[in-house]
């Protein structure tokens, strides 16, 4: 089984003071190799201008005098467009700063240049584009999705590569807030379902598979009622109706699908549907609901306290340890626990 390299870093609600990282101008590399893209079933919708107005593609197409694709990189250096004020977490990617452009606060993840099979080919893009800023922009195109993180430009600076983000605030991880709230109400954790679902739904049609949807890459705004965000796209890969191969699983063993490790493959919606049964189980108990590898096996659901029996129902269901008998995600959406009132 692999399991993808965690690093020791700060979580959101721990800033302190840093720097702003100094991008460098260097010719990009060419990445040896790259998979094949995704064929384009529909018309690519409509690109979202960043705040900068840098990304829009009036300006590029004014000054370029040819259509440029909105995968492209903003021009210029992202330090001089926005204002770093505060370091927020150093993530496995790089570090993720918040910043102000105007009245505007963003975040902003930026890192090293990475290696060469995290590219993809992308349409009308001259080079091998980073994954996971190829994967925000489709997600990105409008019209959006609220509860899906939102990409507003990038930066190439040659060595280093900065994403600017929406920084909703504010804001925890879906792991803090529910330890803080040890467990979620029904009520709360059916709204937060449904938003989820909505999140992968959006990913699935522009063609996008998470691949590590887990408690860490889900913010939490929390201003009035709780609003998910899907964030963290690294792990990411073009929808394959065909799967992958189980050996590329690169998620938290936590959420890893029995298939992802018994039957050598593993398939975008299966998968999807077993994480947010993980999440939905996590979010009523407050623990996790398989500790040990050999529980996503063996291990019945008995954990479960309070949860009422319509609710056990839609988990097991989730969870089912054959991928083909797992609900749908519009099937999540229809079941009668999401749809009753009460617990
Ligand atoms: N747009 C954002 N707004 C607010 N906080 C964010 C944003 N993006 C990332 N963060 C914070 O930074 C943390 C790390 O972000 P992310 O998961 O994207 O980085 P990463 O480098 O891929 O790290 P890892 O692989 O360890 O998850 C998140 O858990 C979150 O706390
Ligand atoms: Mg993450």
């Amino acid at each position: 089984m692999l399991r993808k390299p965690r690093k020791n870093f700060r979580r959101s609600g721990d800033p302190v003071a840093a720097p702003a990282p100094t991008p460098v101008a260097a010719p990009a590399p060419t990445p040896a190799s790259a998979p094949t893209p995704a064929p384009a079933s529909q018309p690519e919708p409509e690109p979202v201008p960043g705040p900068s107005g840098l990304q829009s593609s009036k300006n590029i197409v004014a000054a370029a005098r040819k259509p440029v694709s909105d995968y492209a990189a903003c021009s210029g250096n992202v330090t001089d467009i926005y204002e770093f004020q505060k370091l927020l977490v150093n993530g496995s990617f790089g570090t993720i700063y918040m910043a102000k452009h105007g009245w505007m606060k963003v975040a902003i993840k930026s890192g090293p240049r990475p290696a060469s099979h995290s590219y993809l080919v992308v349409p009308d893009h001259p080079e091998p584009l980073y994954r996971e800023v190829a994967m925000m922009v489709k997600l990105c195109r409008s019209p959006v999705c609220p509860y899906v993180i939102q990409m507003y430009e990038w930066f190439d600076g040659g060595d280093t590569l900065s994403m600017v983000m929406e920084y909703p605030h504010p804001c925890m991880s879906l792991k803090e807030f529910i330890d803080i709230e040890n467990g979620l109400t029904a009520n709360i954790t059916r709204l937060i379902l449904r938003q989820l679902v909505n999140a992968v739904l959006h990913c699935i049609s522009r063609g996008v598979f998470h691949n590590d949807i887990n408690l860490r890459n889900i913010l939490v705004n929390i201003d009035l009622i709780p609003k998910i965000k899907l964030m963290d796209f690294s792990s990411a890969r073009l929808v394959d109706k065909d799967g992958y191969d189980s050996r590329t699983y690169d998620g938290d063993f936590h959420f890893q699908p029995p298939e992802a490790m018994r039957d050598g493959k593993y398939y975008p919606v299966p998968t999807n549907v077993w994480f947010l049964g993980i999440i939905l189980a996590t979010m009523l108990t407050g623990h996790l609901p398989f500790r040990l590898v050999k529980d996503i096996f063996i291990r019945p659901l008995r954990r479960l306290g309070s949860i009422t029996g319509r609710c056990e129902d839609l988990i097991s269901k989730c969870l089912e340890r054959n991928p083909e008998d797992r609900l749908t995600l519009e099937e999540i959406i229809q079941h009668r626990w999401m749809n009753f009132l009460h617990p």
